[in-house]
């Protein structure tokens, strides 16, 4: 009880720079910045060098100063991971999110998370409180001892909604952005169930949605916004073998910017294809021997197909881009050498003229309600035993074991 009123204590301090992305209900309409495409965080590159309330805000250490770790830039001059001359949180390892070490704890923890409200991917809406009476998200649901965060997209996108939520590391609903625009914001840090299907991603929390556009990691979409990002099909889990996936991209504007946040594809078979989309001729193309450039990559085109194929082989991460449509390829000067690390990240959604949600009454957000149109064509199977019921109140449910919370020492020395 003693910690959990200092939490709340800690919260209270914490509370401004806490603030979910989401927050302000409708993130799909304010793209907030994002320090991070990857779920994990694995790709932070940001400069916060505080562990998170649930770590106590304690000062990280430096990274070349942990060589009696197993994490230390002096032990790993490539300076991969992020790793470096710094205590700048980083996630070198594939956990859930960045953290750092620390000097030792009463509990003898030398490392803890560090919790940071922008390193959201963008197309996560934000953690919210989901009481169970009624469901924070009005569509159906079911549960997966499987369960990954695309998992959940793929259930709800194959349900024709336009949002996806995981729920304490088992559990999805689907809704539409009615249900968001009702939804009760929770702190970040609320949402920190590991995945019952994936030890690197987060399914929720207790009696906490972590809410999914459901075009992240779809394997077609329509993409019309004035900016957004792209992922591989599948994201956040890696790719699959024999995915023959294509979006049509054409934001207002006479040019195209793209910029690669992340690209990791098994081998050349696995390809990624820029195609002009008035005439079909090929632009560009980048595979797994091939990466795109690591800057911005103007192309001289109103509207592009983007088409995506791996082998029978083929599993990577994959690929996340933003885009932005210029007037014109020279008008816009280069962007600074920072924005790399601070990308204009948007939540834009998939399709992305928003329109009336097709049967659903404008809704009370003032006529702002959004129907993405994002169907996989076909419909791939879903993995893990699925049980499509009703969860009212799955909050207090002990169905499964718990899994290991965020927080809770894993194996790291
Ligand atoms: C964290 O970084 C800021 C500058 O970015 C610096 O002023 C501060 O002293 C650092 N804190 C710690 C604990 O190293
Ligand atoms: C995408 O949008 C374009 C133009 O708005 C349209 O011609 C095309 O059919 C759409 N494609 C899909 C797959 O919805
Ligand atoms: C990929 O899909 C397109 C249509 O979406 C089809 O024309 C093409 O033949 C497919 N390629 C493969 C290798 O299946
Ligand atoms: C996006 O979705 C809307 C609504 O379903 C649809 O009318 C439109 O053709 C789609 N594509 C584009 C490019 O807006």
């Amino acid at each position: 009880m003693g910690t959990r009123a200092s939490h709340g204590l800690l919260f209270l301090l914490f509370l401004p720079l806490l603030r979910p992305r989401g927050a302000s209900a409708g993130s799909l309409h304010s793209p907030g910045l994002s320090e991070c495409f990857q779920v994990n965080g694995a790709d932070y590159r940001g400069y916060q060098n505080r562990t998170g309330p649930r770590g106590a805000g304690r000062p990280c250490l430096f990274w070349d100063q942990t060589k009696q770790h197993s994490y230390s830039s002096a032990s790993d001059p490539q300076g991969r991971w992020g790793l470096g001359a710094h205590n700048f949180c980083r996630n070198p390892d594939g956990d859930v999110q960045p953290w750092c070490y620390v000097a030792e704890t009463e509990e003898g923890i030398y490392w803890r998370y560090c919790d940071i409200p922008t390193c959201h991917m963008p197309g996560y809406l934000g953690c919210f409180v989901d009481s169970g009476a009624p469901p924070a998200l009005s569509g159906p649901s079911g549960t997966s001892t499987k369960l990954t965060v695309q998992v959940c997209l793929r259930f709800c996108r194959m349900k024709g909604y336009q949002l996806a939520g995981v729920e304490a590391g088992y559990a999805c609903f689907c809704g539409s952005e009615s249900d968001l625009a009702r939804g009760r914001p929770a702190p970040a840090t609320d949402c920190d169930q590991i995945c019952f299907g994936h030890p690197g991603q987060l399914c929720g929390g207790d009696g906490r949605l972590g809410i999914y556009e459901v075009s992240v990691g779809s394997c077609q979409g329509n993409w019309t916004a004035p900016q957004g990002v792209i992922y591989s099909p599948d994201f956040p889990d890696e790719y699959g073998p024999d995915r023959n996936c294509s979006w049509a991209l054409g934001p207002p504007g006479a040019a195209l910017e793209l910029t690669f946040r992340l690209f990791e594809l098994a081998d050349p078979p696995d390809r990624l294809e820029l195609r002009d989309a008035a005439s079909g001729s090929l632009l560009r193309a980048f595979d797994g021997a091939r990466p795109p450039p690591t800057g911005p990559l103007r192309l001289r085109t109103a509207a592009l197909l983007l088409t995506f194929r791996s082998d029978a082989r083929g599993h990577a991460q994959g690929f996340a881009l933003t885009y932005r449509g210029l007037q014109d390829a020279d008008d816009y000067p280069a962007p600074s050498k920072g924005s790399a690390q601070t990308p204009e990240a948007s939540l834009e959604g998939a399709n992305v003229s928003c329109s009336p949600r097709p049967g659903a009454p404008e809704a009370a957000t003032g006529g702002a309600a959004c129907w993405l149109q994002v169907k996989d064509p076909q419909p791939w199977g879903l993995p893990g035993a699925w049980r499509e019921v009703g969860l009212f109140g799955i909050a207090g449910l002990e169905v499964w074991p718990c899994p290991v919370l965020p927080g809770t020492p894993r194996l790291r020395v």
